[in-house]
């Protein structure tokens, strides 16, 4: 395994270009399975969570081939003819939880599914509970063995009205799949608004949905019989560019980001001026710059959109601890996502927590030291927090980074960062 080694202290200073969305790309691609026609979709980013989800989807069924277009980038072919193939098993669902989603095109092309549960995972309980009522509402028989979901149709599915008890991303992506084939109008009410869900149901309408209200908590589907093939480029990754803003916030320094624009991480505008981030936004790119290492203390709490993403806490929180007073950071998504606390607390961060709040004393330094990242998100936050502190810190367990960052060492150290992978010789 490898572990990355950060010598804190440089400013970041250069370009990094953001790869596509991870969590836009992966419901794409599960969508290309409605079809039987070819499906191209470009901008694929090159992590391990893609990966795992096409070594899934090959055994169900889909054919595909990988073009690289550019170093962060690629060209996804994919025809998935017929559905050979009902079961998607906990080896690698359990890697993955997106790869449940694979749930929708089984039951609407086979008729029949077998899908491992997601089980439990490092930032949550995570329950299927909404999944499963929409289901059964849709007219699906559902039991619950041996750790599989299994569902089976045997008349046709009916259209539902659905309310959300929480505007849960996942479900309004398996929302979007499932009535987009289910004759008659559906409606989700209390629907995610995040711009992945957007990006789906665009895609879906280019292959012959009829979805309104998309980026709305209401969204109206007129379900058809049939959905066509595509060409589709993936959005850049509003998180991966939300993470280098921060990091260059925490360092100073200069730092332009391309294939991006100000409003895919609008959410961030206003709390990065309000630490002396000076922004410049041009059409397809945005040049931050930050002369000084003042952070102001700031309170948040994370929102499903447009509130402040989960998925950038940890990376906030790295920032929060060299702040110059007190910061209140809530999580409000998912119970259990403060995994990354205890690690910033052995780099010296005063951070208290009290169960859903954290509280956080900003320090003038932090001091580098052995890390274990916890999460995906939970690792780019120690790697902010190192890449200021003094000294060196090395980080173990980095195959949660590859699930959804690329090669974000390679990106630092051309931006001036002392950051370097290596083998981990103690694993
Ligand atoms: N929930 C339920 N029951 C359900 C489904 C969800 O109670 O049946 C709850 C969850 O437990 C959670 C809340 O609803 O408390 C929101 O979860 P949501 O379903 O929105 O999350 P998700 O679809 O599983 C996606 C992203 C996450 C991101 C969340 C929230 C992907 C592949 N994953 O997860 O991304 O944090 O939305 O924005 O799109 C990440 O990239 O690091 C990541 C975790």
């Amino acid at each position: 395994m490898d572990l990355i080694q950060i010598k804190g202290g440089n400013f970041l200073e250069g370009e990094i270009n953001i790869s596509g969305s991870k969590n836009a790309s992966l419901p794409m691609v599960i969508a290309s399975l409605l079809t039987k026609d070819k499906v191209i979709i470009r901008n694929i980013p090159n992590l391990s969570d893609v990966s795992t989800l096409l070594e899934l989807i090959e055994t169900l069924g889909s054919e595909f081939e990988l073009k690289n277009e550019n170093n962060s980038s690629y060209k996804l072919i994919i025809q998935t003819k017929k559905i050979k193939n009902n079961l998607a098993s906990y080896n690698l669902v359990r890697k993955m939880r997106a790869s449940f989603w694979v749930l929708a095109p089984l039951i609407l092309r086979y008729g029949e599914a077998k899908v491992s549960l997601p089980g439990g995972c490092a930032i949550g309980i995570r329950p299927i509970n909404f999944y499963l009522s929409m289901l059964e509402k849709m007219g699906a028989l559902i039991t619950i063995k041996d750790g599989y979901v299994q569902a089976s149709v045997r008349k046709n599915l009916k259209p539902i009205n659905y309310k959300l008890n929480f505007p849960s991303v996942g479900v309004t992506h398996f929302f979007l799949m499932m009535s987009s084939l289910i004759e008659g109008e559906s409606i989700l009410r209390n629907a995610a608004m995040e711009p992945e869900v957007i990006s789906l149901a665009k895609m879906l309408n280019k292959m012959g949905a009829h979805i309104t209200g998309y980026g709305t908590n209401k969204i109206i589907v007129k379900g058809c019989s049939y959905l066509k093939g595509l060409e589709i480029i993936s959005p850049p990754d509003r998180i991966e560019a939300g993470t280098y803003a921060l990091a260059l916030a925490a360092t100073g320094g200069k730092l332009k980001l391309n294939s991006i624009s100000i409003k895919e991480i609008e959410t961030l505008r206003y709390l990065l001026e309000n630490t002396d981030v000076n922004i410049k936004s041009h059409k397809n790119s945005i040049e931050l710059i930050k002369k000084n290492r003042i952070i102001q203390p700031t309170d948040i709490e994370t929102k499903p959109y447009p509130g402040f993403p989960t998925d950038l806490q940890a990376q906030f929180m790295a920032l929060m601890t060299y702040s110059k007073g007190r910061s209140r950071i809530k999580e409000t998504i998912f119970e259990n996502r403060f995994m990354h606390v205890q690690e910033l607390v052995r780099l010296g961060a005063k951070i208290e927590l009290q169960s859903d709040t954290a509280i956080i004393d900003g320090v003038r330094k932090l001091y580098g030291a052995p890390l274990m990242a916890t999460d995906l998100r939970a690792s780019a936050s120690l790697i902010i927090a190192a890449l200021r502190a003094e000294g060196t810190s090395t980080i173990r367990r980095v195959y949660h980074l590859d699930r959804g960052f690329d090669k974000i060492e390679e990106k630092l150290k051309s931006c001036g960062a002392a950051i370097e992978r290596k083998r981990d010789k103690n694993e």
